[in-house]
């Protein structure tokens, strides 16, 4: 849907695009809007009293409000604009687990964790002595409320997950996961890089604690993301960064005062051109509908999976899975040979282990190729897909 709103494909007439888990292209209604700060308002926010700052500020604090809103947050000083995904999990991690925790307490995560939802955790485990725990999958690599149980102790404080998984592709009962959380003393940290771009999530409903998500993943630019947590935990929180823009004031006597959230906890000049573009790209997915997005992508996934079987040669991991993430190999074929064999065509698909190096112990397997679909992908293209895979017994000629 909506192929038209995408400049890359304009420019791009052939293109397959199928590395949406990687990030996602740029809707014209996003790149105008940053293209407008940087010719028409450039200006930094919250330090000048001219016309063109004053109407930064509005934007930016607009875009807070508008992701409030999107995310159903209590209030807008819960929302904290961040570099990214990685860097929300650092400042959770650094700027309140590592004073919230103490040594022999445990985080449950799992094998399928992206990376930076594992090493921030391991480094706290190194310093602090924390145990870091592995919830068992099931046979199809899900996340259950029993399982969780059998690994929890007294000592478990956290249960760290992806909403949506990068490679597997599952979708967590995050609801049921925070219920029993709360009901037992424990927080809950979501992983939504995967999951906020195509679902509708609702911080209050699923009772998350902490939530990080990025916005080149949902139609918006790189370089930006959200950190959502809870006032009370939020307001605990340590800064990282500290410097202009976080502090009230601060004399030579050494006597400071940091600012209130949720200024406290972006120090610095922000990116306030990718601010603004993730206020345009929310704006866009919600003119479309969040609903409509997840069932067009699933409507998607079950015709690429009934396509997939076509092919005699090919190994699907995660036919089970409920997103729009596949994972599969061409039998006896490297995978990133599959992807550059897929270029050759111009099918664009991620191979490799995805930056979740773990899953390997679960899925058996060390590399597969990745298509993660979004809503400008189309039946077309997966027909394309399917006619290229059935040819692929002359893939070393074509890409040798
Ligand atoms: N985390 C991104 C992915 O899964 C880069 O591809």
């Amino acid at each position: 849907m909506n192929r038209e709103d995408f400049l890359m494909f304009e420019n791009n007439p052939d293109i397959i695009y199928f590395d949406n888990g990687a990030t996602t292209f740029k809707p014209k209604k996003v790149i105008h809007k940053i293209g407008d700060y940087y010719t028409k308002y450039t200006a930094n926010a919250h330090r000048g009293d001219y016309d063109i700052s004053l109407k930064v500020d509005t934007e930016y604090e607009n875009t807070r409000e508008v992701v409030k809103n999107f995310i159903n947050a209590k209030d807008i000083s819960e929302i904290i604009f961040t570099k990214g995904t990685t860097d929300s999990m650092n400042m959770i991690v650094f700027g309140f687990m590592k004073y919230y925790l103490k040594k022999g307490d445990e985080v449950l995560i799992t094998k399928s964790e992206h990376a930076s939802n594992v090493l921030p955790w391991f480094e706290l485990e190194k310093k602090l002595g924390i145990i870091v725990k592995f919830i068992p999958l099931t046979e199809d690599f899900k996340v259950t409320l029993d399982n969780i149980k059998k690994v929890v102790t007294p000592n478990t404080k956290i249960i760290s997950l992806a909403h949506i998984t990068n490679v597997i592709g599952d979708i967590r009962p995050i609801k049921e996961i925070g219920e029993y959380a709360h009901d037992n003393n424990m927080l809950l940290v979501v992983d939504g890089a995967q999951s906020v771009p195509h679902l509708k999530t609702d911080v209050q409903d699923l009772n998350i604690d902490f939530l990080a998500f990025s916005a080149h993943k949902m139609l918006g630019p790189t370089g930006v993301g959200v950190l959502y947590g809870k006032k009370d935990l939020l307001e605990v929180m340590q800064p990282l960064t500290f410097g202009g823009g976080m502090n009230s004031f601060f004399e030579s006597t050494k006597d400071l005062e940091y600012k209130e959230l949720p200024l406290r906890l972006e120090a610095g000049t922000q990116n306030i051109a990718g601010v603004l573009g993730l206020k345009e790209a929310i704006l866009y997915l919600e003119e479309i509908g969040m609903d409509k997005i997840h069932n067009y992508e699933i409507e998607l996934r079950n015709y690429l999976i009934k396509r997939l079987k076509e092919v005699n040669n090919i190994t699907v991991y995660n036919e089970n899975s409920e997103s729009g993430i596949v994972i599969f190999n061409i039998n006896d074929i490297f995978a990133e040979d599959t992807s550059r064999y897929l270029n050759h065509y111009n099918i664009c698909v991620r191979a490799g282990n995805h930056c979740t190096k773990m899953v390997k112990d679960e899925i058996k397997v060390k590399n597969t190729c990745r298509i993660s679909l979004y809503l400008y992908n189309t039946k077309d293209e997966i027909d394309k897909l399917i006619e290229v895979l059935k040819n692929s017994k002359n893939i070393y000629d074509i890409i040798l």
